[in-house]
């Protein structure tokens, strides 16, 4: 462990920087990156959909800008459900039920085949059954309507749960409003009507069933820069057969989330010189860049030390900590900034929606969140506030339903 408070906090960081060595990594403030162009038009196949930040050729995916893809659908059958490999789109809002108490596995079937037959029709631009504004549904705007089942859906159901809640973590204050849940309703599209319009289709048709837990609402920039500046998602998985996929059992094509709601001290971070934030997690502002290197793709170097002899790259910097070797280990992160306004005292009440989908939550995120919670430099200025883990079941042909293999 290390002590952070005070050597990473505003002037002090400069100095405490340049003992280690990060300034001569560092010290060429650059102009910010421009905000890339959006994607070409056309309708995504499930099959060569991109990974979220990198696509097959391990070219950083554009992101997409609110407005440009009206027009656009996503295939909704399919061996995976779509929203997970899906470039992301520009808002989402993560639903989380709880199932009424007398809803037992028959009601689960009925649920889960009303709301796959109100997303095959959404998503694809059609109204949903007795949709009070079917106009709203004529924009589907690359809108992804993605099922996850919670460990209270299986008990439910009487079957044994693949997922089970998280360990506790040592930086973890959580807020059981933004926690657990049985059932997850995950809505993304890149029109913020035509997501609060499934939205509101979907809670309707589960209304019956299962009450809503909570709502986290997030948003993306074509920059794919974070609220703290960062452009995210260049370490990501890029082997999604290996990495996300589940290749065995009733959940094979499907994967798990992680989703955690974490809270940036922006007020703080905003004290903070650039040269510390860069140490911070390793890269450049910038460019995304290694500390080590010049182009957002170089390979970090963890091995380079300075002239004195200090890594370039911390110990403690966050993509060290949270770098795996083995590819088939990694994350596939796909997370969402949020900004719900100001607290009551007047700070930021922001920070990011943190989704990673993964086919082993135990062997891939948990050792990587304990190394994190363990020595982060991030930590400083981040808190984790809400945490839910899901199976994500595989997709379904037309005429099954999500969750089939699961529940019969
Ligand atoms: C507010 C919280 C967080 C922020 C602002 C943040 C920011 C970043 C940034 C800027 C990068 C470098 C670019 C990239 O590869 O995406 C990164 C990498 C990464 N982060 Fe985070 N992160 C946060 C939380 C987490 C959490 C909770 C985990 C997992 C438990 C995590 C896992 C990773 C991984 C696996 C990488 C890639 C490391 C590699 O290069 O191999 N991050 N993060």
């Amino acid at each position: 462990m290390i002590s952070r408070r005070g050597l990473l906090t505003g002037g002090a960081v400069t100095a405490a920087g340049a003992l280690v060595g990060c300034a001569p990594a560092t010290d060429q403030p650059g102009t910010p990156a421009a905000p890339q162009s959006a994607p070409s038009a056309g309708t995504s196949t499930r099959a060569g959909t991109v990974a979220t930040g990198i696509d097959r050729a391990g070219t950083p995916a554009q992101g997409v800008a609110a407005g440009t893809t009206a027009s656009r659908t996503e295939p909704f059958h399919g061996p995976h459900q779509a929203g997970v490999a899906t470039e992301p789109q520009a808002h989402a809002v993560f639903l989380g039920f709880d199932l009424l108490p007398d809803t037992r596995k028959e009601a689960l079937v009925r649920l889960l085949k009303l709301l796959t037959d109100d997303a095959a029709r959404l998503t694809q631009g059609r109204p949903a059954l007795a949709d009070t504004e079917p106009e709203l549904a004529a924009n589907p705007a690359r809108l992804t309507c993605t099922f996850g089942f919670g460990p209270g859906l299986f008990k439910a159901a009487g079957t044994e749960s693949p997922v089970s809640p998280l360990p506790r973590f040592t930086t973890d204050r959580l807020d059981e409003r933004w926690s657990g849940g049985d059932l997850l309703v995950q809505v993304c599209a890149d029109d913020n009507v035509t997501v609060a319009h499934a939205v509101r289709m979907l809670v309707k048709d589960a209304r019956s069933f299962a009450r809503v837990r909570w709502a986290q609402r997030g948003f993306r920039s074509a920059t794919r820069r974070n609220l703290m500046g960062q452009i995210e998602g260049t370490g990501n998985a890029t082997d999604l057969d290996e990495a996300v996929w589940i290749s065995q059992g009733p959940l094979t094509g499907g994967t798990t989330l992680v989703l955690r709601r974490i809270r940036m001290a922006l007020e703080t971070w905003d004290a903070v010189d650039r040269t510390a934030r860069e140490f911070t997690i390793g890269r450049r502002l910038d460019t995304g860049a290694p500390l080590t290197g010049t182009t957002e793709r170089d390979e970090p170097d963890y091995a380079r030390k300075n002239r004195l002899g200090f890594p370039v790259i911390s110990e403690y910097a966050h993509i060290r900590r949270a770098h795996v070797a083995d590819p088939a280990l990694r994350l596939l992160r796909r997370p969402y900034n949020y900004d719900d306004g100001l607290t009551p005292e007047g700070k930021p009440d922001s920070g990011l929606l943190f989704a990673s989908y993964q086919a082993d939550i135990d062997q891939q995120f948990v050792p990587i969140q304990r190394m994190l919670a363990e020595g982060d430099l991030l930590n400083e200025w981040i808190t984790t506030i809400g945490s839910a883990v899901f199976a994500i079941p595989p997709g379904c042909t037309p005429g099954t339903w999500i969750g089939e293999p699961l529940l019969t």
